[in-house]
């Protein structure tokens, strides 16, 4: 009996200790979001508090901010699962203090068995899912190879430091958030249907403030630190991943992963008025576009016209309806087609483009069609992340698995989600993907080809100075909220909280309407432009920007979106 009681003490003792350990481990977790900071030095704007923290943590360790990325990269892989990953890829821009720039393309690529209908059946109709549900939607991820290329290249901590936060909080786990734990409510039985493992985001119902463990990501994580490339594209992670792609009709082969390089490419750099725009070139069409929408309604008096008047929306959805036509035709992963950047930009194709604009009527989509000029043919959930460093070296990051938690796969073993990447493909022509956006033979399948994004991760100087550092997830949207977030400082004299909060826009060509934010768009505008032939689309909220800007007197100001409650700005 007293042995009994004594048993029962010892267990109440060793259960109080777990629990005050927790609660400690917790309080080192806890985050209350902040969507607005000015510092003095550096600055860091995620979708995560607690990925913020990581990256101002290697900062104080006198890291840059290319470590700084790296830090909070990996540990949004862990707390912002739905898009943050090690399953995914992306596209880094930067800047450093002395003005150089450089740009990363670490995109998924189709694996080397992908062709080009894939996704059709014998009919050579689109086979509804295939393309973004499911292991055959996954593409080769690139995220890892990218962040080690980074590191490299920049990098001035010690490689391994920089994993050391994401491996704690998949180790100990982590709260959710309320907005976390709504998502993986939401997304449960997809989970069940793509997964005969178990896996830790499995279970009935997740509440803000529960506790997500990840012990095979932090292995994963492990190996990655310990083993570098290999970690991941070689051995037991790969073997992880070729084993689950054999279980559900994926093509990820050992191939593909041991063959997988990011890639190094020349930033597009174009100018608006006083600013120099730094941006992603294809594999991303956001570069192309953003310089295109720029240059179009660079001769229009849009700050005269004011923010949201019926003439500046006029004008920049018409721009869009042409830019998008564009990318439609023309955009793709350029190392396997000749993507006309310099005519897509050259100034008078641009005034050409804009020729048949009419001041009081909307052109139709169907008489826009593609630009012309003479070519020779041979041929919804992201993050992003903002840092300026003490250093004054500036990166804007974009990432993604395309859907929230890609393509639903869990690998069994390794603890991350895989991407649902192919879906941006031009899967059949003419025929749109999940974001309404068509494409064509620019975009079509092709093996070991990058699928298009709209990714525009950008840096913006002003006077031969750091300016703006700007980014968002949003598919198709990202593009002209970026260009709109960017007009809103720069032309409608709004500071960086108001210009990022502000109602926003988007047309892209097709379907031809302007999908407007429900309750932030002027009625009166609206009516105004309906009038001119527009018609509109209300959505619930288009893309979540993460911005920095240098204020006149050189402190930054970081800003995160309220539209992401998880969005989070701080500095130093
Ligand atoms: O690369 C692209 O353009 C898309 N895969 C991005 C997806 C996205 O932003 C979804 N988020 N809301």
């Amino acid at each position: 009996m007293k042995f009994a009681k004594s048993i029962l003490f010892l267990g109440v003792i060793l259960g109080m200790a777990l629990a005050c350990q927790r609660a400690l481990s917790d309080a080192a977790h806890q985050y209350i979001p902040q969507k607005s900071a000015v510092a003095a030095n550096s600055m860091v704007v995620t979708p995560h508090a607690l990925a913020t923290r990581a990256g101002l943590d290697v900062l104080k360790q006198g890291g840059n901010a290319v470590d700084a990325t790296i830090a909070v990269h990996f540990a949004m892989a862990v707390v912002f699962p739905r898009a943050g990953n090690l399953g995914g890829g992306g596209f880094m821009v930067i800047r450093l203090g002395n003005g150089a720039t450089d740009a990363l393309d670490y995109r998924e690529k189709a694996p080397a068995s992908a062709h080009r209908d894939m996704y059709l059946d014998s009919l050579g109709n689109v086979i509804k899912g295939l393309s973004t549900d499911g292991h055959l939607a996954a593409g080769t991820p690139g995220t890892v190879a990218g962040l080690i290329a980074a590191h490299q290249k920049y990098g001035k901590l010690d490689f391994k430091k920089l994993l050391e936060p994401a491996i704690r909080l998949a180790e100990e786990g982590f709260p959710v958030s309320g907005a976390e734990a709504d998502r993986l409510n939401s997304f449960q039985s997809a989970f069940r249907k793509f997964n005969a493992a178990p896996n830790p985001f499995l279970k009935d119902n997740w509440t803000a403030g529960d506790r997500l463990v990840q012990k095979e990501l932090a292995r994963t994580l492990r190996l990655i630190r310990d083993k570098g490339l290999t970690g991941f594209y070689a051995g037991e992670t790969a073997d992880e991943i070729v084993a689950e792609m054999h279980s559900g009709g994926g093509i990820v082969s050992h191939e593909d992963l041991k063959n997988y390089q990011a890639k190094w490419r020349k930033p597009l750099i174009g100018q608006y008025k006083d600013y120099k725009v730094i941006s992603m070139p294809p594999s991303s069409s956001g570069g192309v576009a953003l310089l295109q929408l720029l240059k179009m309604v660079e001769p229009f008096p849009l700050r005269q016209w004011g923010f949201q008047s019926k003439e500046a929306v006029h004008v920049m959805a018409e721009a869009s309806r042409r830019v998008y036509a564009d990318r439609s035709q023309y955009l793709g992963d350029s190392d396997f087609f000749p993507v006309p950047i310099d005519s897509l930009l050259n100034d008078r194709y641009l005034l050409k483009r804009m020729a048949d604009f009419n001041a009081s009527k909307a052109t139709s989509s169907e008489a826009v069609g593609a630009g012309n000029f003479k070519i020779s043919m041979e041929s919804f959930e992201t993050e992003h992340t903002s840092v300026v460093d003490a250093y004054g070296n500036a990166v804007s990051v974009t990432t993604t698995l395309n859907s929230n938690y890609g393509c639903k796969v869990w690998v069994d073993g390794a603890g991350f989600f895989l991407n649902n990447e192919m879906d941006d493909f031009s899967v059949k022509p003419g025929v749109p993907n999940q974001f309404g956006l068509v494409g064509a033979e620019a975009n079509a399948i092709q093996p070991h080809k990058r699928m298009l994004s709209s990714m525009t991760p950008t840096i913006v100087e002003k006077e031969g100075k750091l300016f703006m550092v700007l980014g968002t997830p949003g598919g198709s949207t990202i593009i002209t909220t970026v260009f709109q977030v960017f007009l809103n400082v720069a032309e409608f004299g709004m500071d960086l909280e108001k210009a990022v909060n502000a109602g926003r826009f988007h047309h892209q060509w097709l379907p031809d309407l302007i999908m407007t934010e429900r309750g932030a768009f002027n009625p009166a505008t609206r009516q105004a432009l309906e009038g001119m032939g527009h018609r509109f689309q209300e959505v619930e909220r288009i893309a979540v920007i993460k911005a920095i800007l240098k204020l006149p007197d050189g402190r930054l100001h970081g800003v995160g979106d309220f539209r992401n409650p998880d969005d989070d700005a701080r500095g130093e």
